[in-house]
């Protein structure tokens, strides 16, 4: 039984339930223990009347995250719209004693050496939660949209968003490989023989950057369209983005209280977002008096105090080709520039997708890779692509752990994901 199933039905009837302490508080021949078991909280009473008192004592002197089976009597709280358990008899599976992370404030460093044990704390619970519904929201929409996962390797033989970040390994035999900084590469063939594919799955950058924002290795959902371009494309990503919105103001009410996240600003959110050229957004960003320059790129710190400023998401597009990868298409209205937009979010977020049309000419798309110092060989079996059926093509990426700390308004990224890797951290 799980304490998301206990309810009105099970009113005066025995359960019985392995959970973990969460707290104790005892009062004459009173304990009340909160338990979790991972589907939620609840409150158990133990009485010396009906226990005994040496079970009593026992049950009383339990410590926090000791393991245990409680057998006992659902009741309704007396005042709040909740189900205690009335105790009648338990096991001890594990007395737990001097457990490290206790009830009072601890600093960042020491929960992270003690993620394994950090992850069981109420806001940690909630956070994984939260990303569990965007994950799953995401299949759905996906799904409920006619894409077809596509699997993207992980180890892979050339660079996807430039040299500078690849993690380099090598090969069982001695040849070098890298891993994955994006799946893209691999949807772009597979949109030949499906269409609409996505991949899911985690990425490596080996970026230095000690952001609140950055990690060593994230999770991308990268999505391949054929036949669409840079508008249709944006219009995906905003409908799938109020989709998983939606999906977490439904599914977690409870875990966005815990964070005492402010639910107004997601419920606020509006479609369509707005979509501002690069060139557009530098002037704004220099009348407000950021300290930005036309042709350079827009910081991370400009970009996240600038978001704190604004309540909607908003695509920014054509970035000067200078500052994207090789595969991004020219805009030829606004010739410079590339038909690409990134997806900022706001409350500080900053950007959660980077997305554009492809270059699906292979003369170009060659010409762009030497422009890249990037050895053409390497890319053969994906310039085929633009030999065989080459197709208007575009295609977006997001990270999910920026969608989480959006969501659930989380200080810093590394809580977003259960076992966070970034430049000071690669354990537990
Ligand atoms: O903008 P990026 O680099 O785009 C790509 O990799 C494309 N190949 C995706 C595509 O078009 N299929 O990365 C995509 C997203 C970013 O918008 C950001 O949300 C996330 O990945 N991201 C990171 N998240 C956490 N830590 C990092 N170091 C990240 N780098 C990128």
């Amino acid at each position: 039984m799980l304490i998301k199933y206990v309810g009105s039905d099970l009113v005066d009837q025995e359960v019985a339930i392995q959970w973990w302490v969460a707290h104790t508080r005892s009062s004459g021949k009173v304990v009340f223990i909160n338990l979790r078991d991972g589907s939620g909280f609840m409150q158990c009473v133990g009485e010396a009347q009906f226990l005994g008192d040496e079970k009593f004592e026992e049950l009383k002197s339990l410590n926090i995250e000791s393991s245990v089976e409680l057998q006992g009597v659902v009741s309704k709280h007396p005042k709040k719209d909740e189900y205690e358990l009335q105790i009648r008899s338990f096991i001890v599976y594990q007395a737990s004693s001097d457990y490290p992370l206790g009830q009072k404030e601890h600093n960042p460093d020491f929960l992270f050496d003690n993620r394994h044990l950090y992850l069981r704390s109420k806001s940690q619970w909630a956070i994984q939660r939260v990303r569990d519904t965007i994950i799953h929201a995401t299949y759905d929409w996906m799904r409920d949209h006619d894409f077809v996962k596509i699997d993207a390797p992980i180890f892979t033989p050339n660079a996807c968003e430039g040299t500078t970040e690849l993690y380099e390994v090598e090969h069982v035999n001695g040849e070098k490989m890298y891993l994955s900084q994006s799946g893209q590469l691999y949807l772009e063939p597979a949109i030949a023989a499906h269409g609409r594919v996505y991949d899911f799955g985690p990425t490596f950058r080996a970026e230095k950057s000690k952001t609140r924002r950055h990690l060593n290795e994230f999770w991308m959902m990268d999505a391949e369209v054929a036949f669409i371009q840079q508008e249709e494309n944006m219009h995906l990503q905003e409908q799938l983005m109020f989709y998983i919105i939606q999906e977490v103001l439904h599914k977690n009410r409870k875990e966005l209280e815990i964070l005492e996240r402010p639910i107004e600003k997601l419920e606020a959110i509006q479609l369509p977002f707005k979509r501002v050229m690069y060139k557009d957004r530098v002037d704004e960003l220099i009348s407000m008096g950021f300290d930005v320059k036309q042709g350079e790129d827009i910081g991370s710190d400009v970009e996240m105090q600038y978001m704190e400023k604004v309540e909607q998401p908003i695509f920014v597009t054509n970035f000067p080709k200078s500052f994207k990868a090789f595969y991004f298409k020219e805009d030829l209205q606004n010739p410079g520039t590339v038909l690409g937009a990134d997806l900022l979010a706001p409350e500080g977020c900053g950007e959660i997708i980077g997305g554009g049309t492809r270059e699906d000419n292979y003369d170009k798309l060659l010409a762009a890779i030497k422009e890249h110092n990037l050895d053409p060989e390497v890319f053969n079996w994906y310039l085929d692509t633009r030999k065989y059926g080459s197709v208007p093509h575009a295609g977006f990426g997001y990270g999910l752990e920026r969608i989480v700390r959006w969501m659930c308004g989380v200080h810093h990224i590394r809580e977003t994901i259960p076992f966070p890797r970034y430049a000071n951290r690669i354990r537990p």
